[in-house]
């Protein structure tokens, strides 16, 4: 027994390596863009080239064309400029290996015109020219992947590119010698034009690559926490979907320390209805909580000048006595302050259509002196349990907090043992009065979802899952002339 458990140890601890090795960490947010949501976007981008195609300078073309006894001429092409561009629906499909996409166009007709100038023996001439290419077809493969940073990489796999037919009209010059010779002009303007095509497209992913690079993939959210977001692993294509996985982790900006849990791993449902979901782990929620937890910043003072005037009980001993007896005959007539602090790390779980929170503290109450020396009295703690519902309405997100339990316990005391069921009672009351009715005004106005200049979510929902929240969406985006 024990020998065949010490000949299977090695090859436990190298699986163990290697599923390490593999998986990593799991992803605490994921984003599944979904193919309604690539075609909406594909849709959206073709519009857009289409619009900006017309403003488009092409570079200047020249070379030589033989024209047998007669030597050759030397041409060059400048200020070309698209004046008509007929520019079909281009398709657009998630690649899954390489994974990526996958891009064409065909039968696109360009019409282009601009200036022409030839050099013969020593004869130069030139005028202007329009010309009209037909039956464009463009084909690209784009790969996604993730750099060492955990940027999304996108490098161009293949391209191609085909120009059906080409006609030109010179005018100007001694164009009637030359338009004998369009025909054989036309192979190698055509020729060139093809060639320039996919050094295009390659340009452009290549710039798309740097602005992926130039994204920040940590950023600070406020003074107190940043949140860590790079790709997890390379993007993977699945269901006609591309699922891009997150790290989704805050760390306080003070101890930048990691959290003594992991994140789970959660499996979105479907969401082909919808052009983009989102998921969110409890995790990135709870790394949240730790960072405030462990730069000590749950924690609060509260003193008398914090309740209401019209509160009946206020922090004052002599007003103590159907809690503690004992307290306004050992310290007549003082205020008192309160120090509220976290025990724990406060813990929040995603259950199907609730969001639980639980909360452990500690109240110290001291005595204010006259000479403004604090006293301790004692120290009870504080479990608290809250379950909360999140709703999308109107494009916010709106919810609602509802306390589940409060227990008070006596830690240690000052002033001698008393019961606290009381406490626990005005403490209740408190909670409810002057914590949660602030709490739930304020959700049920609701927060906006988050809204750019040029897109705005519409018919988005959200759902509370075992472990994650499941956000979907359907995005408008709207094009105006500050589109760039
Ligand atoms: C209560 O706390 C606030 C803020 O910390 C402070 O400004 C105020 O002076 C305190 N009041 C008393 C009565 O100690
Ligand atoms: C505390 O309460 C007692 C009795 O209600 C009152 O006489 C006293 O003025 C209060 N003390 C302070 C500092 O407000
Ligand atoms: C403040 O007053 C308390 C109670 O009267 C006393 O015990 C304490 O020594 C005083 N502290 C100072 C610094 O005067
Ligand atoms: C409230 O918490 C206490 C102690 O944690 C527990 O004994 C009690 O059952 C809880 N009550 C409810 C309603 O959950």
């Amino acid at each position: 027994m024990l020998q065949s458990f010490s000949k299977m140890l090695p090859s436990v601890i190298v699986a163990l390596m290697l599923v390490s090795l593999t998986c990593g960490e799991n992803p605490a947010i994921q984003v599944v863009l979904t193919n309604k949501g690539l075609q909406y976007g594909k849709h959206v981008g073709a519009g857009w080239i289409q619009e900006k195609l017309e403003l488009v300078t092409l570079p200047d073309i020249s070379g030589k064309v033989g024209m047998g006894i007669l030597g050759s001429i030397d041409y060059t092409l400048t200020g070309i400029r698209i004046t008509k561009c007929d520019f079909p629906e281009p398709s657009v499909e998630f690649n899954p290996d390489p994974v990526g996409f996958k891009t064409s166009t065909s039968g696109l007709s360009v019409a282009i015109s601009g200036d022409w100038r030839t050099h013969y023996i020593a004869i130069h001439d030139g005028g202007t020219f329009n010309m009209a290419l037909f039956n464009v077809d463009v084909a690209s493969v784009v790969e996604l992947g993730k750099d060492a940073d955990g940027h999304m990489s996108v490098t161009s796999v293949s391209c191609s590119a085909s120009i059906g037919n080409v006609d030109v009209q010179f005018s100007g010059g001694a164009s009637w010698i030359f338009q004998p010779f369009v025909k054989h002009f036309k192979g190698r303007i055509r020729g060139e034009i093809e060639s320039e095509i996919c050094p295009a497209v390659e340009k452009f992913i290549v710039n798309l690559e740097y602005s992926l690079q130039a994204t920040h993939v940590s950023f600070d959210v406020n003074q107190d926490l940043s949140l860590d977001v790079p790709l997890t692993d390379v993007p993977v294509i699945e269901a006609s979907s591309l699922n891009l996985g997150l790290k989704g982790e805050f760390y306080s900006i003070k101890t930048h320390q990691e959290p003594p849990f992991e994140a789970q791993p959660f499996t979105m449902s479907e969401h082909a209805g919808y052009m983009l979901s989102v998921g969110l782990s409890e995790f990135t929620v709870n790394s949240a909580a730790f960072g405030y937890f462990s730069a000590g910043l749950l924690q609060t003072v509260i003193n008398d000048s914090m309740i209401p005037p019209t509160s009946p009980v206020h922090l004052n001993t002599s007003q103590m006595g159907p809690f503690i007896p004992q307290l306004p005959k050992m310290f007549p007539g003082l205020l008192m302050s309160l120090q509220l602090y976290a025990q724990e790390v406060p813990a929040v779980s995603f259950q199907p259509g609730a969001v639980k929170m639980g909360f452990q503290a500690a109240v110290k109450a001291l005595a204010i002196q006259p000479n403004a020396t604090q006293t301790p009295l004692f120290k009870l703690l504080v479990d608290l349990e809250f379950s909360g519902k999140f709703w999308i309405d109107e494009g916010k997100v709106k919810g609602s907090l509802a306390m589940d339990n409060l227990t008070l316990s006596l830690a240690s005391t000052e002033v001698g043992t008393f019961k606290t069921d009381a406490l626990e009672n005005l403490a209740k009351i408190g909670m409810k009065t002057m914590v949660l009715s602030k709490v739930n005004l304020q959700m049920s106005e609701g927060i906006y979802l988050p809204r750019m200049r040029h897109a705005k979510l519409t018919n988005s929902v959200l759902t509370v899952e075992e472990g994650f929240i499941a956000f979907s969406s359907d995005t408008e985006v709207r094009i105006d002339e500050g589109f760039n």
